[in-house]
């Protein structure tokens, strides 16, 4: 999955008399199966950048590739909807995320939000928790039971 930002502006409360200017003029390219870490004071915009790779937040000027998807402030919310099935994203503190009994059931939760059939969802799960190197006895453990990395 490559990315890549065109000038992208975002602005809380556009257009407001609070409008808040957050990023400006970013331009950047992360090649496929790459990484990047993003450093910068307590405010300079980093939450506010990771936001626009699922279109939690939508760029207000400059546009975003996210491998065949291009986000601009037109793109429609049915069309982010693809877009918001294929990336996830890790907030700062995943463990008061957790809500369900087992580990399964909270990975199941997502998809299921996707109209998956329970069946589906669970398989789904499964295949997840193998991705990111968790054997199945994960499955029907507590989520609690994680470490913060986990
Ligand atoms: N919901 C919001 N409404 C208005 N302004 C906001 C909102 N969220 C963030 N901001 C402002 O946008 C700017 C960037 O904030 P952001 O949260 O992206 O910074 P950050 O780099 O993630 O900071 P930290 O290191 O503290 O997490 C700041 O000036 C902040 O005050
Ligand atoms: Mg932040």
């Amino acid at each position: 999955m490559s990315i890549a930002f065109k000038h992208v502006d975002y602005t809380y409360q556009a257009g407001t008399p609070l409008a808040t200017p957050a990023l400006t003029d970013i331009s950047l390219t992360v090649p496929d199966h790459g990484y990047l870490a993003i450093i910068g004071h307590t405010g300079s915009g980093k939450s506010t950048l990771i936001q626009q790779l699922n279109a939690l937040l939508k760029p207000t000027a400059g546009e975003i590739q996210i491998d065949q998807f291009t986000i601009t402030p037109q793109t429609t919310n049915a069309a982010l909807k693809p877009l918001r099935q294929h990336v996830g994203m890790v907030f700062q503190f995943p463990e008061s995320q957790l809500f369900e009994e087992t580990i399964q059931k909270d990975i199941a939760f997502g998809p299921r939000n996707f109209g998956a059939s329970i069946d589906q969802a669970n398989q789904l799960a499964t295949t997840m928790l193998d991705l990111v190197g968790l054997d199945a006895s994960y499955a029907q453990r507590s989520p609690f039971d994680l470490s913060g990395g986990q």
